[in-house]
């Protein structure tokens, strides 16, 4: 264990020749229990074993899931950050196919409310793990606080997990609304999870786009959806991603779902774009 944490620490070191700033997503939803977690982990696997560098950061600090999800114990968490024992680096986790993440931990309850000098401490650090990676895909935990969005309005995208229920759709539409009503910009793509047909997942997208077409003069892009499956449970149960097992329908699925975020690169970033993530998480940090 030692010994992957001092290899990993050595790669973290070594830039790329050409240093990237990575792509941040949030991963959201109104309503809890409607699969982020596990949406978030199997799509870091998925572009990972596509050859893409990902971190996965599981922002449900302090009831930190990813961990459990991969029947893993990491050495270090989030918590042992701001606990001041050591650096962000030094606490990203070598979880399957390449992936790369940072375990949310338990015991923390007072999530980034923290002194502005750790929170500097914390932007600065993430800064440099951003040349690293060509993706961050945070896990955000159910709901939003008042730290969480800070995050959640930072990010270059949006994903947006809704399963067909009635009121994980409103729940849905009330976060879209709540985070539009700050940022009218950050793109938001839909992901159905949990659908019981093809039909039942284009219907779940459709009900969510009309009303915050209506309502918000807002649009929304499908990434694609998840069939309810219960290969999930039984890997939830197993502690072992569910897309380690190819043959099962919720693999598949989330194998076109990277495609299809692969073809459309929904956001253009400019290379040179210097108001990235740090910078407007900073702004929201430092500005109250
Ligand atoms: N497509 C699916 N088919 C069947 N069961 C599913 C599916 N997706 C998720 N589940 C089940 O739903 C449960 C909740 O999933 P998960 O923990 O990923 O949700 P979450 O949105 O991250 O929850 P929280 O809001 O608490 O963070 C899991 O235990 C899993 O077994
Ligand atoms: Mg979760």
């Amino acid at each position: 264990m030692k010994d992957q944490a001092e290899a990993l620490r050595k790669k973290l070191l070594q830039k790329e020749q050409k240093p990237m700033i990575a792509k941040t997503l949030a991963v959201v939803s109104g309503k809890g229990g409607v699969g982020k977690s596990n949406f978030s982990l199997n799509f870091a696997i998925t572009l990972s074993k596509k050859g893409h560098k990902v971190l996965l950061f599981d922002m449900d600090v302090g009831m930190g899931n990813i961990d459990i999800l991969l029947g893993n114990s990491s050495q270090y968490s989030i918590v042992d950050f701001f606990d001041e024992q050591e650096s962000l680096k030094d606490i990203v986790t070598e979880g399957p196919n390449g992936l790369h993440y940072i375990a949310g931990g338990t015991g923390l309850s007072r999530l980034f409310k923290v002194e502005e000098r750790l929170m500097n401490k914390f932007t600065e650090e993430l800064s440099a793990l951003f040349e690293y990676y060509e993706y961050v895909i945070f896990d955000m935990g159910a709901g939003v606080t008042e730290e969480s969005l800070h995050f959640i309005l930072s990010v270059d995208e949006i994903i947006l997990v809704t399963t067909p229920e009635p009121t994980s759709v409103t729940d849905a539409y009330s976060m879209l609304k709540h985070i539009h009503m700050l940022n009218e910009q950050v793109p938001f793509l839909i992901v159905v999870n949990r659908a019981l047909s093809e039909e039942d997942g284009v219907q779940t997208f459709n009900r969510l786009k009309m009303v915050a077409r209506r309502f918000l003069d807002r649009e929304v892009k499908p990434l694609g959806m998840i069939p309810d499956d219960r290969a999930i449970p039984a890997a939830v149960k197993k502690q072992v991603p569910f897309v380690i097992n190819e043959k099962s329908a919720a693999s598949k699925a989330l194998i076109q779902i990277v495609d299809m975020y692969e073809k459309h690169n929904f956001t253009e970033l400019q290379p040179a774009r210097t108001f990235h993530f740090v910078s407007k998480l900073k702004q929201f940090l430092f500005e109250r």
